[in-house]
């Protein structure tokens, strides 16, 4: 959902930025900008289209030099993608460029009182209003700087006292050739201390090639920043806390590598991020599973009454799943709520309900009201987040980290699966507490340890799977129908055939199907039936037989050894055998293959779908 970057030091600014913008597109990719300081001049570039034949292409037709700049990827929510929208914008006098991630809710009044003073704009966003505002607050503060620095960031915050909405955003101004300003609320922004030189990115992948110094800003803070040095100040407070941060992971975690796309990347590392998910907290002594960074007692844990756990996307279907595991392991009531929903329509919550958030951006701006709303009323709100030092992270009263590492395919493939793998061990911790036997945890945890060589037996079908998928690829509409713990997976699946192939695909329950949906079931509509040989096997069967008799072609996940189900299914993509409440994970990963070889058949850019972007950070 946009991604800024901005340089200042001794370097050359423009491949700095290019090269951020490029490990920022993820975040959205309508359009890309920069704008840098060259001999007190402001030089813009700005170009319609992904970055390597947008701004790219550009910046190499027309360079250009200066050791401070700011850039910037869109994805658009006021104004169409066009070149005219796309980042940086100006102030009225053209000194000063803003980029900007985050919605300005009262851009409207703001833009006609601007108006009214005589401003003329350019582009129909909200983004260049602010860039006015702070244009307008300049002019007023120029020439008199007061107690706290300089002008430019004293109109910042002029300017953003008057914002409502939300904003991650930096600021240069020609008059000052060695200076940004950021400032976030709601939108991420971290700042990269290097040696004689500062960045300013939405998310660390931006900078990792050049720093694991991070500093994480909290909302209402406002950053000034130097080649040598960085001050913050916060709008709410005055005084800021300043935590240095050191980033955990290096810029080949986040490279494409030997893959021809991120997603295939990221659906093939799943045997070591699963192990990862893992690691430490497979309690075999205890029959438990562990966590350092609940920071709740066991007693306080054992207070639960209820957990409503709250997500977006595919993180809801992760939820789904940790709904079954939760109460069958823990007996303990669990509600699923959509997180914007939870936010507007005040639900009921026990004094002894406690909120889960999954997210693997951990910037997701409906799970975080959710996480503030839950907190707001005075709620333990807990998550588990796959970004470490992200917003979510660091407002959680406790959590676990997935340790899955950058996630950069917009499809989310790894996280999700991670995200099952802790859901897992949080159902096993939980039920410990309560009734949960042993023996049966013990088993859990072993069939637990078996996944990532049952993950790598999957991933070893690709050739298969990717025949299946060109099989299927030309159909217009697809079902994915599964019960039980397979029922979200059903979701999940068309959900990643929808994201990334644009094929319009419902997910469904194999048993509610019969009720209605089964009406547009007919010779060219493929069904993906998920029927692992658990509890629900036979009626599974049975509901695969309703689509089989009304010539539905069948393409069907099943246990290894199963036979029946190749008398009756057209292809079978088969998995290990598992404990049933694990098969979400097992199943997930043919899926993703599916929809990513079906894809690619049809010419679609997995990594980059259209209107799509990886982290959503206005509500
Ligand atoms: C966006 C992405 C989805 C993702 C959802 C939640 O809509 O396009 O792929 O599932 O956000 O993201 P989160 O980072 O909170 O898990």
């Amino acid at each position: 959902m946009c991604g800024i970057i901005g340089y200042v030091g001794k370097k050359s600014a423009s491949p700095i930025l290019l090269e951020g913008l490029r490990r920022l597109e993820y975040r959205g990719y309508d359009s890309a900008g920069v704008a840098v300081l060259d001999q007190a001049k402001l030089v813009v570039r700005k170009k319609l289209g992904k970055i390597d034949e947008g701004i790219a292409r550009l910046l190499k037709a027309e360079p250009v030099t200066g050791q401070l700049g700011i850039a910037h990827t869109r994805w658009a929510t006021h104004g169409v993608p066009s070149d005219k929208n796309s980042h940086p914008h100006f102030d009225q006098s053209q000194k000063i460029a803003v980029v900007h991630n985050g919605v300005i809710e009262n851009y409207d009044a703001l833009k006609q009182k601007l108006a009214r003073a005589g401003h003329t704009f350019k582009s129909d966003t909200d983004t260049e209003v602010l860039a006015h505002l702070i244009g307008d607050c300049y002019e007023k503060r120029r020439g008199k700087p007061g107690a706290n620095g300089d002008a430019l960031t004293q109109a910042v915050c002029d300017a953003l006292r008057e914002v409502i909405g939300t904003y991650g955003l930096a600021v240069i101004c020609a008059d000052y050739p060695n200076l940004i300003v950021g400032a976030r609320r709601g939108s991420p922004l971290i700042i990269g201390i290097g040696k004689d030189e500062h960045f300013v990115a939405s998310d660390a992948n931006a900078i990792v090639a050049h720093t694991k110094k991070v500093v994480y800003l909290n909302d209402y803070d406002v950053a000034t920043i130097t080649p040598d040095r960085f001050d913050v100040l916060n709008l709410g407070t005055d005084t800021a806390t300043v935590q240095i941060s050191q980033l955990e992971f290096s810029q080949e975690d986040a490279a494409r590598g030997k893959h021809a796309h991120f997603m295939l990347k990221e659906i093939f590392e799943q045997p070591q991020t699963v192990l990862n998910a893992l690691r430490g907290r497979l309690d075999f002594e205890g029959a438990t599973a562990k966590f350092g960074g609940l920071n709740m007692t066991s007693a306080e844990l054992r207070g639960i009454d209820r957990i409503v756990i709250a997500a977006s996307g595919t993180s809801w279907h992760a939820a789904l799943v940790g709904e079954y595991l939760i109460e069958e392991f823990a007996q303990l009531p669990v509600e699923v709520e959509f997180a914007h929903e939870f936010c507007y329509r005040n639900c009921p919550l026990e004094k002894n309900t406690v909120l889960l958030v999954l997210s693997q951006s951990g910037e997701t701006a409906d799970t975080l009201a959710a996480l503030r709303e839950a907190k707001r009323r005075g709620h333990r709100a807990l998550a588990i987040v796959n970004v470490v030092g992200s917003t979510i992270a660091r407002e959680s009263d406790g959590g676990i980290y997935m340790h899955a590492g950058p996630e950069i395919g917009v499809a989310s493939t790894k996280a999700f699966v991670s995200t099952l793998a802790v859901l897992s061990l949080l159902a096993v911790h939980l039920g410990r507490m309560r009734n949960l036997p042993a023996k049966r945890a013990l088993e859990f945890l072993r069939a637990l340890e078996a996944l990532p060589k049952q993950i790598e037996a999957i991933l070893a079908q690709n050739n298969s799977l990717k025949k299946i998928a060109k099989k299927y690829a030309q159909a217009d509409d697809f079902f994915f129908l599964g019960r039980g713990y397979t029922f979200p997976i059903a979701l999940e699946g068309a959900l990643k055939l929808k994201e990334i192939s644009y094929i319009h695909a419902e997910g469904y329950s194999a048993a509610e199907m019969k009720h209605g949906p089964i009406a547009l079931i007919d010779s060219k509509t493929p069904t993906v039936f998920l029927v692992p040989q658990d509890a629900m096997y036979d009626k599974t069967m049975a509901n695969l037989a309703m689509i089989r008799a009304r010539q539905g072609p069948i393409i069907a996940l099943a246990t290894e050894g199963d036979k029946q189900i190749k008398k009756v299914a057209n292809d079978v993509i088969y998995l290990p055998k598992t404990l049933e409440p694990l098969y979400p994970i097992l199943a997930s990963v043919p899926l993703q293959l599916f929809a990513y070889h079906i894809a690619m058949a049809r010419g679609c850019d997995v990594d980059k779908p259209r209107n799509l972007a990886k982290s959503v950070t206005v509500q």
